[in-house]
């Protein structure tokens, strides 16, 4: 079947063509077509994400989006024809609140053939509801236009299905082992879950104040290092171990590292990053060493929690998902740590470019749900915690 697949939540646009050949999870996944536009170099100015501005942005290349995904799919044949007025009126109604979008939509299958696809995944939560909404009416109104059947797709569980995807070996789910832990870890989200078996979720650790990607970003703009900052404070940091940089402050907190449960908090780190420069004016050595500082401290407590729950539920696969997932002394902490404490647990990682919001990650996890597909239109909006216990 044809996954047409829409991921609006945050700061990328991005709508993706999967081929799926086979059944939940054993099937393959064919990527037909992919496109992904980040708006990163917008929200730069401002140091962070500004719901407004990414609505804006998404209303603006969602076509484009479109446009070059079913390109690359081979699903682009140019025609004329009209569409009906019924439809035309319907999808203004359904696209009322993006600004311009029902028309360019409507000139868009003016011009060209109306594809075959089988589902329409889009993510409905968690992430910024401006944003969301985009995606949502626009998978409503291609419904409309297809007569696909639309599927709203929890984001997180996205990321799971991310990691465990295997390019390299046959473009299928890895099967992995049960019970596993996944350790989410996101802009908005750092949550451990508990996997009994496929499609079923419970969360059993969160944090209780900032995500990590989160503290990774404002630690950036405490330094005045551009946004994003995960990546770039993690540049830093790799710098300074490369270099051998004496601690800028090494005794930074690990925050409930032992407090003998599954819980996090990052925002008291944050504080202690924030009271270590007051005042100061850093050379770029001192900045670099204190990236490195902070990377160690949240790295170890990731690793303390994330070893707790594979005892505790004595689990035989660790996931790891989320745009936080793509630092590198994450990952190879990870790898090198659990090897020695957990030798019989199977560590899965994304492929770099499946770590950051992407589209491809919404196709598995719609077809993972492909028989609760509805054509009524009728998707709500689904809330962080509102969606099979993620
Ligand atoms: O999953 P994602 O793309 O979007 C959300 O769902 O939030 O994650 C984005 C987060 C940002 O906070 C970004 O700074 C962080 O992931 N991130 C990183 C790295 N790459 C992205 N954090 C640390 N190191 C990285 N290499
Ligand atoms: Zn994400």
């Amino acid at each position: 079947m044809k996954i047409l697949s829409i991921e609006t939540s945050c700061d990328e646009t991005a709508i993706s063509i999967v081929e799926a050949t086979g059944d939940f999870p054993s099937a393959t996944y064919e990527i037909l077509g992919n496109a992904l536009y980040s708006q990163i170099e917008i929200h730069k100015e401002y140091g962070g994400v500004f719901p407004a501005l990414a609505k804006r942005e998404h209303i603006k290349t969602v076509v484009p989006m479109l446009q070059s995904a079913l390109e690359e799919a081979g699903l682009i044949t140019s025609t004329t024809q009209k569409l009906p007025a019924e439809l035309i009126e319907k999808l203004g109604k359904i696209l009322e609140r993006e600004e311009g979008l029902a028309t360019e939509l409507v000139t868009f299958f003016e011009n060209n053939e109306i594809p075959n696809i089988d589902l329409i995944a889009v993510t409905s939560g968690p992430g910024l509801e401006p944003a969301l909404w985009v995606g949502i009416n626009f998978a409503k109104a291609l419904s409309a236009i297809t007569k696909a059947p639309v599927l709203p797709i929890n984001h997180m569980e996205g990321h799971i299905l991310a990691s465990i995807y295997d390019v390299v070996e046959d473009d299928q789910l890895v099967q992995i082992a049960f019970p596993a832990i996944a350790l989410l870890i996101s802009g908005g989200h750092t949550e451990l879950v508990l996997m009994e078996d496929w499609i079923t979720y419970k969360k059993i650790g969160q944090t209780k104040d900032d995500a990590v990607g989160e503290a990774f970003d404002k630690v950036a703009r405490m330094l005045d290092i551009p946004y994003p900052g995960g990546p770039e404070v993690s540049r830093r940091a790799k710098e300074a171990r490369e270099q051998n940089l004496p601690p800028y402050k090494a005794d930074l907190p690990r925050p409930m590292l032992h407090s003998g449960d599954l819980s996090f908090s990052f925002s008291g780190l944050k504080t202690s990053v924030r009271y270590a420069i007051e005042g100061k004016t850093l050379t770029e050595d001192e900045k670099k060493a204190l990236c490195r500082d902070f990377e160690d401290a949240v790295t170890e407590v990731l690793l303390k929690k994330s070893k707790d729950a594979l005892t505790q539920y004595d689990a035989r696969t660790l996931v790891i998902g989320g745009g936080v997932s793509a630092n590198e002394y994450i990952r190879r902490t990870f790898q090198f740590e659990l090897l020695t404490s957990h030798p019989d647990v199977e560590v899965y990682i994304p492929q770099p470019k499946l770590s950051t919001d992407n589209s491809i990650m919404i196709a598995l996890a719609g077809h993972a749900h492909k028989e609760h597909a509805s054509t009524a239109g009728a998707i709500a909006l689904i809330k962080a915690d509102g969606n099979k216990g993620l």
